[in-house]
């Protein structure tokens, strides 16, 4: 059965006391039944959040795509293992733009990440430019299929996707839900006519792009939409919170 995730990236802010402060806050939530809360704090912090909420998870924002040796600055799948971690997203847009990723380059953290059991959370979305030439159904579907076809039918379905279009981010503009569903039931399309309804059906894709307390009930109420990926509105407690409970 499709999960529903209500995930928080917080990008690279907080300081440590902000982090310990929102952790704790989170921590304490009481987390509705069937809904599963992930936070991804900058990685420096993941040792030191103790999670006592069955509901919370905890993820990287990136992983390297090599498995080990002479790359500085660089954490592997392993380690991220060796912590007990659940989730690591990757592909996020803002390392596609700022850190030159590429889909080739996603798959192989995709690979790294499912040879210790982690889940990763794929990150697609198209550039403002593609919605506005109509072509942002093809260019998901590309990516989809660039970072995710070589993988088998049991780790395909170990894959959490976020469909966060690219101008929707940081922007205020949010997708409607009525075109955020479009695409989420395009994606799964795309995933049935390679891997069978049964395993499309069983994916959660999370919406992502400016989500936040205003727009998330209506934005979750889409058949195709399991939760979404928050930047913005997961840093601060109260918002987080009225998010999750948007279900
Ligand atoms: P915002 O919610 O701030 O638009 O960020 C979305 C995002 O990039 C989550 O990964």
């Amino acid at each position: 059965m499709r999960k529903k995730i209500v995930a928080g990236n917080w990008k690279m802010n907080m300081n440590k006391a902000e982090a310990n402060a929102l952790f704790n806050d989170i921590n304490g939530f009481e987390i509705p039944e069937g809904i599963n809360v992930v936070v991804a704090p900058p990685s420096l912090y993941l040792t030191q959040f103790a999670v006592t909420n069955s509901k919370l998870k905890l993820a990287s924002q990136n992983v390297s795509h090599e498995m080990n040796g002479a790359f500085t600055g660089e954490i592997s799948a392993e380690m991220l293992s060796s912590i007990d971690l659940t989730y690591s997203i990757v592909g996020h847009s803002e390392r596609r733009a700022y850190n030159g990723e590429n889909d080739k380059l996603i798959s192989k953290k995709i690979d790294s990440l499912l040879s210790y059991n982690l889940t990763p959370i794929y990150c697609c979305g198209e550039l403002k430019s593609d919605r506005e030439s109509e072509n942002h159904e093809n260019v998901v579907e590309t990516q989809i299929k660039e970072a995710l076809f070589h993988l088998s039918n049991d780790q395909i379905s170990c894959i959490i996707i976020a469909y966060e279009p690219v101008w929707a981010i940081g922007t205020g503009l949010t997708a409607s839900a009525k075109d955020a569903q479009q695409m989420h039931a395009h994606i799964r399309i795309v995933i049935a006519k390679k891997y069978g309804s049964d395993i499309a059906e069983n994916i959660s894709i999370l919406y992502g792009g400016s989500c936040k307390p205003e727009n998330a009930k209506e934005l979750f109420s889409q058949s195709d939409i399991d939760g979404g990926l928050i930047g913005g509105a997961a840093l601060n407690a109260d918002s987080f919170k009225e998010i999750i409970y948007s279900f």
